[in-house]
């Protein structure tokens, strides 16, 4: 499978971001916890050098619970701060306001040395499309909080939410581009729902999506779909578009309509809570 991204949007959107970590003290990296290593561009270590580091393990709710473990272990070991995520509840937001505290605090008293007091901490959200990055930030920010600078007449600087009277987050998320290099990451970004469907052949990665399961996650498929997993994954998939009654009009199986129901039931979590590439392999 090949994918293609515009050099023109990746080359302004590195720029904008180049400009504003100039502004910020932490950058908050969403990750796709299914997808820890494939969800991220390294660029950003090179972009984010000298900034503190908090990576937020997000949809770590679709996620095996012993990998996001073993994935936090990983990147704490690299020196970022880190925590698991589902953005879409409020659980957890104050656990990050927290850990931004311990991510700033040579910054934080570095300002104290110098008798500054109470400048809140300036931080981005930046992520790859789909990371759950809007969802983050809605979240994160709520209803509440007043958005600052750019006053009509005044500023024609960056918009900041003040979350809280420690911290101000820039308003628009900085967007970082995956790293296809490796085949494997366009096929797991696709896996979780990060690249268009209509890009995809959607049997091919079905039946890469069977072969995963069987290997990592013995037992999943025959729990959900009455299985025989001892078979090859084109067997599997014709098994479960019988059991699932997947028939074209003429009463052949439908091959693609059962390739889409597995690859729903997996990204909704139906399928039980998967992660698709493991932190042993990545070094
Ligand atoms: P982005 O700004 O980084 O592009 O991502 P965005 O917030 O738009 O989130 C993308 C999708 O991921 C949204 O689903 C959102 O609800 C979902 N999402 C975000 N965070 C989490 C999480 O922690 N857990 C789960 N389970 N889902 C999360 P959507 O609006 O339904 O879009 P789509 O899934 O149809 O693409």
């Amino acid at each position: 499978m090949h994918f293609q991204w515009y050099p023109g949007h990746m080359t302004k959107a590195k720029r904008q971001m180049q400009e504003d970590i100039k502004l910020i003290d932490l950058v908050i990296e969403l990750v796709d916890a299914r997808v820890p290593f494939s969800s991220r561009n390294p660029d950003i270590d090179e972009l984010g050098r000298q900034k503190a580091r908090l990576v937020l393990m997000n949809k770590a709710d679709l996620a095996d619970e012993e990998q996001n473990k073993a994935w936090a272990a990983y990147f704490k070991e690299k020196g970022f701060f880190v925590v698991k995520l589902d953005a879409r509840t409020k659980a957890g937001m104050k656990t990050i306001s927290g850990v931004i505290m311990d991510a700033c605090k040579e910054k934080i008293e570095r300002d104290r040395r110098r008798g500054i007091k109470n400048r809140p901490v300036r931080a981005m959200v930046v992520g790859i499309p789909n990371v759950g990055k809007s969802t983050f930030i809605n979240t994160y920010a709520g209803k509440a909080c007043a958005k600052t600078g750019n006053k009509p007449g005044v500023t024609k600087g960056k918009q900041w939410i003040r979350l809280n009277k420690n911290v101000e987050l820039l308003d628009t998320p900085g967007i970082l581009w995956p790293k296809f290099e490796d085949q494997r990451v366009g096929l797991y970004l696709a896996l979780v729902g990060s690249i268009k469907d209509e890009l995809l052949n959607i049997d091919e990665l079905s039946l890469e999506l069977i072969k995963i399961l069987q290997a990592y996650y013995p037992g999943a498929l025959a729990r959900r779909y009455e299985a025989v997993e001892e078979q090859t994954p084109a067997e599997i998939l014709q098994e479960i578009a019988r059991n699932r009654n997947c028939v074209k009009k003429g009463g052949e199986l439908d091959y693609s309509k059962a390739s889409a129901l597995i690859i729903d039931e997996f990204r909704s979590g139906r399928l039980g809570k998967i992660t698709l590439e493991f932190p042993e392999e990545q070094s």
